[in-house]
């Protein structure tokens, strides 16, 4: 039975205003968390609203600094990467910013080249506009990073797995490095999401990632999230709420929905893109197969052991000869959609060149490990014979002359 609420005074709209808050008190457990809308928070006292302000009572205030839906959304983001505290932002990249502009003190910032398009071009901005200090070095391994850091560095920024080349970095020996120069390692995880890697159990200080991916998982929402020690979360959560940048509580709320299905989705994702990373690596019209799940890949095995056989993932990257028959190759695809982002139900397809990775140039989409003919797959969960036929008929389109099959692995797909 419904239970009963008390009825506001007042005239008709006094009545529909008050009305309109009075909250039944619920004490049973749902099995969905609330999506509290609410701007700003009344208090009992008026002293009470300024120290809430300054942090000096525990409370909600105002809906820039966070709301009862994103606390939510902290926990169960820091419990998954078993990390003392996390954070939420409006997006990935402002998660990124908000980061590194708090670990960066005076000192610069030594990033992977190995990077997502859209980072690379925060950086640049931030080099030109607002004084960062920037470099930019091969960073997978200890030695390289070893080799590119210097004493001005005071933040080495990494992918776990890189956007889209699939080098997949070696952050133990790294936050071990990073950990004798007392610089700080902030590992970007959205290729992995925390299934797959932790890279906080792994030594890093801090690990970001877009929420708008795996995390989120549907494709509705664009959002970011910081996990970390508590100082650092306190730190970059007064950064958010000083450059305007929280995430709103519906956002946080999609976040929540999607996380409950994480495993599930991550696990049949990375199970289709081993089944069809291992057919385009047969057929004889790709090139380079880049998928830390084949045995070629140049870091299986580091990756076998960071994933711990949770699987690799819902990323495939593979060459074909050049633009114009990577373009036709996506033109032709019916099933994948030509979309950027990655990691949720839908299978996308992408040229990274000309998309993800417009803003660098020459040089640095070399270094980025991008060739013309790089074409980027984001696996869904779609049924994995409908997604080979997809890009069987595809590739077909885009290369006539060569003709192979590409087939369902023997031994299945089962995840
Ligand atoms: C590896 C990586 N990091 C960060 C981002 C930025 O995330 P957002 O678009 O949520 O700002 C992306 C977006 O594609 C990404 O691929």
């Amino acid at each position: 039975m419904e239970p009963s609420l008390p009825r506001p005074d007042g005239g008709f709209s006094t009545r529909a205003v008050k009305g309109s808050v009075i909250l039944p008190d619920v004490q049973q457990a749902p099995v969905s968390a609330g999506i509290w809308l609410s701007s700003t928070w009344g208090a009992d006292r008026s002293a009470d609203v300024g120290e809430l302000l300054l942090d000096e009572q525990p409370g909600y205030v105002y809906g820039r600094y966070d709301n009862p839906t994103a606390t939510t959304l902290h926990g169960v983001i820091a419990s998954l990467h078993d990390a003392p505290a996390a954070w939420s932002l409006a997006s990935g990249t402002a998660a990124i910013h908000a980061t590194l502009d708090v670990l960066r003190g005076t000192g610069r910032i030594l990033a992977t080249e190995q990077i997502y398009g859209g980072t690379w071009a925060l950086l640049r901005r931030m080099e030109r506009d607002a004084g960062w200090g920037v470099d930019h070095a091969p960073l997978a391994t200890a030695d390289q990073l070893a080799a590119a850091l210097t004493e001005d560095h005071t933040v080495v920024h990494v992918e776990s797995v890189a956007n889209p080349s699939m080098v997949v970095t070696d952050l133990p020996a790294l936050a071990e490095v990073c950990r004798e120069r007392g610089v700080a390692l902030v590992v970007d995880n959205t290729f992995a999401s925390p299934w797959l890697c932790r890279p906080y159990e792994l030594g890093a200080t801090a690990v970001v990632e877009s929420a708008t991916k795996f995390l989120g998982g549907h494709g509705d929402v664009v959002a970011g999230v910081v996990a970390g020690d508590a100082p650092l979360i306190d730190a970059v959560r007064r950064h958010t709420y000083e450059l305007g940048a929280s995430l709103g509580a519906f956002e946080a709320w999609l976040i929540l929905r999607g996380v409950q299905t994480l495993s599930l989705r991550v696990r049949q994702a990375s199970a289709s893109a081993l089944a069809i990373a291992t057919a385009l690596e047969r057929d004889p019209r790709t090139e380079v197969v880049r998928y830390p799940g084949l045995a070629a890949h140049p870091q299986h095995a580091l990756a076998t052991g960071l994933f711990a056989g949770r699987g690799y993932g819902a990323l495939v990257a593979f060459d074909l000869p050049g633009r114009d028959q990577a373009e036709a190759f996506a033109d032709a695809c019916s099933v994948f959609v030509r979309a950027s982002s990655l990691g949720g139900t839908h299978s996308l397809v992408l040229h990274p060149g000309s998309t993800s990775h417009r803003q660098l140039d020459a040089a640095s989409l070399a270094s980025a490990g991008l060739r013309p003919g790089t074409v980027r797959l984001s696996i869904g969960i779609e049924d994995v014979e409908d997604l080979l036929a997809d890009l069987q008929q595809a590739l077909a389109t885009a290369m006539p002359d060569v003709t192979s099959s590409v087939t369902v692995p023997a031994g299945g797909v089962d995840p």
